[in-house]
């Protein structure tokens, strides 16, 4: 039995929400409905499934759009698309999570779609690829994924990577992983509307199993961390609807790029502590706390990787407290909920954890990294005293790192 599976039946006869399948019986299962779906919608059998995960961003979280560094690592919940070559230029696109709704588009005429939007990663992912290896056609596609929708682990992502994925399985595209990403990312900023860093699509991309992975976001260099055996990764959905996502996003990214356009430097990766700090008193007070959150999460995520290197457990917990604080009270992107949920679990954790909101924030999830000895005792009474708080459930993820976007048959 996978380890994450331990203990499921005892905390669910516990009534808390925990989702721990293995990646194993999740995959198995998503594959046959996609290949049953594939033939019930378009008559024949899939000639390739494409996965691409979700991702957790252990720590460094809106420092990717700042040059600056992030660790997520990519998780054992993603997308899944089953595929056909067509000898045409259509793209017919099947999602099995939106009661198997279907869009069909030309691949010489792609536009925004306001009926279906979750069809615009679709159409996004697929301009940014014809513009770049054009050399390819239509396609019959069936989707379904099991990442959870506005929790901040990046389903939309792992949708644009896979997609991407899946079209250069079939038809042979030279496209690497980091190309896949750029794409994705495009398809967000100029197809989507979202302003998004490069975070998300290079872990869905070029993730690896069992380890975290430090991305320098500006020269998109890797650094992978294998994560120590005995470490859990825990996720907890708060369950907060995320609100103002967008709007807040874009202000915090703009505030990030006058900070650093006051400093005279093209991007706050360019500025150190010592600099922020000597500017301080002409630095207007917000702009001083968004880049002094920036630069100093940076530092911090290039610790946590000696850290986790280390197995320090000591310095993992502080890294990953001080960066909750720093988000909360310099880029203040936390909510009230997500500050109680990571209170309760640094209580429960003790010395032998941490844990931190984890993604764009304004809701969504936190993530902890503790000990597997200590999930089942931090797990315990997590969601009763979290809805005794806040009146909320909470969703429960037990997740380990798995491979960035791959072909599963
Ligand atoms: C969202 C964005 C990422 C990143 C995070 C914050 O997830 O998509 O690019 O900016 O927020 O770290």
């Amino acid at each position: 039995m996978n380890q994450d599976t331990l203990n499921l039946t005892q905390h669910s006869a516990n009534d808390i929400n925990i989702h721990a399948m293995s990646q194993s019986v999740t995959q198995s299962d998503i594959l046959a409905q996609l290949e049953q779906a594939f033939v019930q919608h378009f008559g024949y059998a899939a000639q390739q499934v494409c996965h691409a995960p979700g991702r957790v961003n252990l720590i460094g979280d809106h420092t990717d759009y700042n040059g600056g560094f992030v660790l997520p690592a990519a998780i054992n919940f993603g997308t899944w698309v089953a595929g056909h070559t067509r000898n045409d230029r259509i793209i017919n696109v099947v999602a099995l999570d939106c009661a198997g709704e279907r869009v069909s588009f030309s691949l010489d005429n792609i536009s925004f779609d306001e009926v279906s939007p979750w069809s615009n990663y679709v159409r996004g992912s697929l301009i940014a690829l014809v513009k770049a290896l054009p050399d390819f056609g239509g396609a019959d596609l069936v989707v379904k994924g099991n990442v959870p929708r506005g929790a901040g682990l990046s389903s939309s992502a792992s949708f644009e990577v896979v997609i991407l994925k899946t079209m250069a399985a079939l038809y042979d595209l030279p496209l690497s992983g980091e190309q896949a990403a750029l794409m994705g990312q495009q398809a967000e900023n100029e197809f989507v509307g979202c302003n998004c860093g490069i975070m998300d699509q290079m872990i869905s991309a070029m993730g690896k199993q069992h380890n975290a992975m430090l991305l320098d976001c500006r020269s998109l260099e890797i650094q992978y961390a294998r994560m120590p055996e005995d470490l859990a990764i825990i996720i907890v959905n708060s369950n907060v609807k995320r609100g103002l996502v967008d709007s807040e996003y874009n202000t915090r990214r703009g505030q990030c790029e006058q900070a650093a356009a006051f400093l005279g430097k093209a991007s706050l990766r360019d500025v150190t502590l010592a600099e922020l700090n000597a500017a301080k008193a002409e630095l207007e007070p917000v702009l001083y706390r968004r880049a002094h959150h920036v630069i100093s999460e940076s530092i911090r995520t290039c610790d946590m990787l000696a850290a986790l290197n280390r197995h320090d457990m000591a310095e993992i917990s502080a890294l990953m407290a001080q960066s909750h604080r720093s988000l909360k009270n310099d880029f203040e992107v936390t909510t009230s909920q997500l500050d109680i949920l990571v209170s309760l679990l640094a209580d429960k954790l003790g010395e032998h954890g941490g844990a931190r909101m984890t993604g764009g924030g304004f809701g969504g999830c936190v993530v902890a990294l503790t000990e597997r000895s200590h999930v089942d005792k931090v797990l315990a009474t997590l969601a009763e005293d979290y809805h005794a708080a806040t009146g909320l459930k909470a969703d429960i993820y037990l997740c380990h790192a798995v491979d960035g976007a791959f072909v599963a048959v």
